[in-house]
């Protein structure tokens, strides 16, 4: 009888086994995986951490493309993995050539159907025929004699969705929730000398229900693997908190958790804390086989010094076992700061200070090794934060590698970290996941992971309990979680706001942010994502920051986002759709200040200046400073002034530099800046002489100089401009008033909203011209009407030595419809040599007219192609605003320069390709460029928008309004060489 039921029970196990797979059932989050814990080892010092052996390097790989096709047997001592390929650890697989990257926002990548994700997709999703792919991977490690007395503890950092382990042919366990570690006790598997890891991956599970982020969907062991190698007796986890009690006391407590793996008591153990040069220190007598115990310990810092995002004050402490003799069994090395986090009524508060939350969210992508990114590239990412003055992250949408949040408590940046959560394709505050019970363990799995793994950060002033995700229940566990784990920092959600100690609403305009921020009276505001930074945008930033200032409850806000994640293939970064992959976002993904490899877009320094902690205001009479920072006084910059004269004009630069280096910049980096104009530019200029000879032609007008000729055409355009021989133009001189959208633009219905005015000047009529002589010389004046109802009168006036002056009146007709004009000017083409510039004006980066404020009066010199921005996906840019003077040369030195004069502030683009070469390409080197040098002149260009991709418009001020008459002139003059 008892063998049947033994016998019975077998076969159910085997059956059940059979039918419910752990990666497709919400019940199963792990199999014999360890506790979370504290990052045990500050990870700068975890090379130099005698515990700890790391197993990355190259290992044995297959790919299958789905569970049926994968080597079921791999595990197995004797599998034959000759024909297997090798891949690097950590990384993925699909930036390694294997499968496909998907990139996609809103939607599963797979049918929604949970807890499946083989569900059969249509025909064309790359799911289709790569249901679910396995990868796996095979790798060798040694351990000697004396390790094997030892605890051993295999180590992921994260891996992507779900995977098994085996040892030696035995299988170990199973984790999903893929961006914090998974550890498994690997001591009774493990044998002396080589032992046999097998790892099994699955590119989706249950799991990634709820990893529904906005971004690359890639798969494998991203994070380093590790091995530690630790006393049956050990620290299995601590937890520090170090807030201050009075104004010269702070209270550091820690809890120390000791177990014991072993099969033996362990007698008279010690936990050390050792700090600012004291030992604390508590102690438990005996601690049973397979026991853990808590030791609390206190410390008080004397006169601490708080740390804080401008002042990252730190006490580095160690953390000790000892056994009964006093030895050190185990010892980590770890750094504290004193701090405190609060919400009072409207404000948000960190050390009793209403700090302002200058953000920026950040995904953890590398162009070429995806979602793994090694620690150079977080410090270069860090260092252009601080330089940019950001002083806030939000680890949009899971938690990072470590290390990143070492250097931000170093390096001083304010920290949201956010859970692994996101269910955004049932949609934003959705009940399905917020409420199905069945889920609500993995929502706290991925809250707990969280709090745990990284608790001793100080950098980390809030939880989140995700993005984009469900209402309910789940939510509610996850929050209860989280304040059952740490009472010194609260969570922040956005998608319940009962389980957010902040209000968040994302995305507005300036105005509805400062009326949205009065309407909510119980919490403070903030906006979690805002200004996307897609393609050429950010602008109206100041806008946003003069709201924010002004009202107390907003405590800050954090720019989408932080890097655009292009993926590189041969030098050109490539976004959803490029990779055949399907259903895809297409560009959706580039939304960064920075590229994919790290180059600062223009709009970079806009927020640089925008987010300075010191602002210079003009009282009239005296320059002021406004300082933005808590903790650090104006008097810890030096401060200069500096008059600067631009031929008529006279500017006044003030500068904020650092007084010492930093970790993130040299003393003498400049953390603010200012210019104010003292003296304005005269823009009235002597245009006058003899005036050049005309003759009428049958198809327009021949204009006679001394130093050449310039032929008009009937319809007004100047088609042909010789000078010392040398014709000019590659396509004509007329007027022109479209421009290729941005993406904000192209989101917002743009050229649908303003088609009017695409062919608008090419459509003219011309209605009559005349050519007078006046003390301008010879002018040759075109009265035209445009199909969009208005009155266009263009005049040239030539003079015999060369000298071109060109106007152009616009009267809009009273009582028309007229859209937005995309751009107020004219159009040339000059022959493709024309590549030097050189220019008085707003730069040297790109800048328009709702984002200009980082790019100061001067004098600049750069090639074409620095004057062109490359953006991702092209698009619009390139525009410098406020332009005096502008010249543009071939690089031949016997050549002549062209000069353009502003009779008022210019806006120029130029280009080595046409607007027409933008249409339909998605790479810049897809750009057809090279056959001539495109020059708008224009008095004015609509602004780039600064609110999100989707909908929303410029502001009216950055927009040109076609009810209202404009007019403009300009000089243009082949400087003699
Ligand atoms: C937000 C979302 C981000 C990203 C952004 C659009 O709503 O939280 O993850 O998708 O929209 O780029
Ligand atoms: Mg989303």
């Amino acid at each position: 009888m008892k063998r049947t039921i033994t016998l019975l029970c077998a076969v159910l196990a085997v059956s059940a086994q059979a039918q419910t797979r752990d990666w497709e059932n919400p019940a199963v989050l792990g199999i014999n995986k360890l506790p979370y814990h504290a990052t045990l080892q500050l990870p700068s010092k975890e090379k130099e951490c005698k515990e700890i052996v790391s197993l990355d390097g190259q290992w044995l790989f297959h790919w299958s493309r789905n569970p049926e096709e994968r080597p079921v047997k791999f595990y197995e001592n004797d599998y034959d993995t000759s024909q297997w390929g090798r891949i690097t650890v950590p990384g993925n697989w699909q930036t390694q050539g294997y499968g496909t990257p998907i990139y996609i926002n809103i939607n599963y990548p797979f049918v929604k159907n949970r807890p499946s994700v083989t569900t059969e997709p249509p025909r064309d999703w790359t799911a289709y025929e790569n249901r679910n792919p396995v990868g796996s991977y095979v790798t060798f490690f040694d351990v000697d004699k004396e390790q094997l007395d030892k605890n051993l503890i295999l180590h992921f950092g994260g891996v992507h969705s779900a995977f098994y382990v085996w040892v030696n042919g035995q299988r170990v366990g199973y984790s999903q929730n893929s961006m914090t570690p998974a550890e498994f006790d690997v001591t009774k598997f493990v044998r002396a000398g080589s032992n046999r890891l097998a790892v099994e991956v699955y590119r989706w599970s249950d799991g990634s229900y709820l990893e529904d982020q906005d971004m690359w969907r890639l798969s494998g062991i991203y994070r380093p693997v590790q091995l530690w190698v630790r006393p049956k007796v050990h620290i299995a986890d601590y937890q520090v908190t170090a807030e201050p009690s009075t104004a010269q006391k702070a209270t550091v407590k820690a809890s120390i958790s000791l177990c014991n793996t072993g099969k033996k008591t362990a007698k008279s153990l010690q936990a050390v804390l050792l700090l600012d040069g004291h030992e604390v220190a508590g102690g438990v007598k005996l601690l049973a086989a397979g026991d853990t115990t808590v030791i609390a310990l206190n410390y008080t810092i004397q006169n601490p010094r708080l740390w804080s995002a401008e002042k990252p004050n730190l006490y580095p402490f160690s953390v000790e076992l000892r056994d009964r003799k006093g030895n050190v069994v185990e010892h980590f090395d770890y750094h504290l700061g004193v701090k405190h986090v609060e919400v009072v009524g409207e404000v948000f508060k960190i050390n009793g200070k209403n700090v302002k939350l200058r953000g920026v969210n950040r995904h953890d992508h590398h162009p070429r090794t995806g979602r793994f990114v090694d620690d150079a590239t977080y410090e270069e990412d860090i260092r252009l934060m601080k330089q940019a003055n950001v002083n806030f992250l939000r680890t949009s949408h899971y938690p990072d590698r470590e290390y990143l949040y070492e250097l931000c408590d170093r390096w001083g940046i304010y920290v949201m970290d956010e859970a692994n959560h996101e269910t955004h394709g049932y949609g934003y505050a959705n009940q399905e996941m917020g409420e199905d019970l069945a889920w609500q363990a993995a929502h706290v799995d991925r809250a707990e992971s969280l709090v745990k793994r990284d608790f001793n950060h100080p950098s980390i002033i809030l939880w989140s309990l995700g993005n984009e995700g469900g209402v309910g229940p789940n939510i509610e566990a996850m929050y209860n979680k989280v304040k059952e784990l740490d009472s010194t920092r609260p969570p922040f959600y956005d998608s319940d706001r009962r389980y957010s100690c902040i209000w968040d609403d994302s995305y507005l305009y300036p105005d509805d942010l400062r009326k949205n921020a009065q309407q909510v009276t119980d919490k403070p505001f903030m906006m979690r994502e805002y200004a996307h930074a897609m393609g050429n945008s950010m602008g109206n930033l100041q806008e946003y920051w003069d709201v924010i200032y002004a009202d107390s409850s907003i405590c800050g806000a954090a720019i989408w986002d932080w890097v655009d994640q292009g993926l590189e293939r041969e030098g050109t970064f490539l976004y959803g759709g490029d990779f055949g992959d399907k259903p895809n976002d297409e560009n959706f993904c580039i939304n960064g200040i920075i590229g994919p490899d790290r180059k600062p877009h223009p709009h970079y320094y806009e927020v640089q200046h925008v987010y300075q902690p010191l602002q210079f205001v003009n009282d009239g009479s005296n320059i002021r400073i406004i300082n933005r920072d808590n903790f650090t006084d104006v008097d810890e910059y030096a401060i200069s002034y500096d008059t600067l004269r631009y031929g008529s004009e006279t500017v006044l630069n003030a500068e904020a530099r650092l007084k010492a280096d930093k970790p993130w910049a040299k003393k003498g980096f400049t953390v603010a800046r200012e210019q104010f104009v003292l003296k304005p530019y005269d823009f009235s200029c002597d245009f006058g002489g003899k005036p050049a000879e005309s003759e009428q032609d049958d198809g327009g007008v021949k204009v006679t100089t001394d130093r050449g000729s310039v032929f008009i055409d009937n319809t007004g355009a100047l088609t042909s401009w010789v000078v010392d021989g040398q014709q000019m133009l590659q396509a004509p001189l007329e007027p022109y008033f479209w421009k290729p959208e941005n993406d904000n633009q192209r989101a917002a219905g743009f050229a649908r909203r303003l088609a009017a005015w695409k062919d608008a000047a090419q459509n003219r009529t011309v209605h009559s011209y005349r050519a007078e002589i006046n003390e301008e010389g010879l002018n040759i004046v075109y009265d035209m009407s445009l199909p969009v109802g208005a009155d266009l009168t263009l005049t040239y006036a030539i003079l015999a030595d060369g000298r071109i002056k060109v106007s152009m009146n616009y009267i809009p007709t009273p009582n028309t419809e007229h859209p937005t004009i995309p751009k107020f000017g004219m159009r040339m083409r000059l022959p493709a040599d024309y590549t030097q510039i050189k220019y008085y004006g707003r730069g040297p980066w790109e800048n328009y007219p709702d984002r200009k404020r980082s790019a100061f009066l001067g004098t600049y010199e750069m090639p074409l192609s620095d004057y062109e921005t490359e953006y991702v996906r092209p698009q619009d840019n390139g525009n410098r605003c406020d332009i005096r003077w502008f010249e543009i040369s071939p690089l031949t030195a016997n050549n002549s320069p062209l000069m353009i004069t502003g009779l008022q502030p210019l806006c120029i683009r130029a280009w080595d390709y046409g607007e027409e070469d933008l249409e339909g390409v998605r790479h810049p080197n897809e750009i057809n460029r090279g056959r001539f040098v495109n020059l708008n002149i224009d008095l004015n260009i609509h602004g780039v928008g600064g609110a999100d991709t989707w909908g929303k418009r410029t502001l009216p001020q950055y927009t040109i309004d076609a009810t209202l008459p404009h007019s403009y002139s300009f000089i243009l003059d082949v400087v003699k060489p």
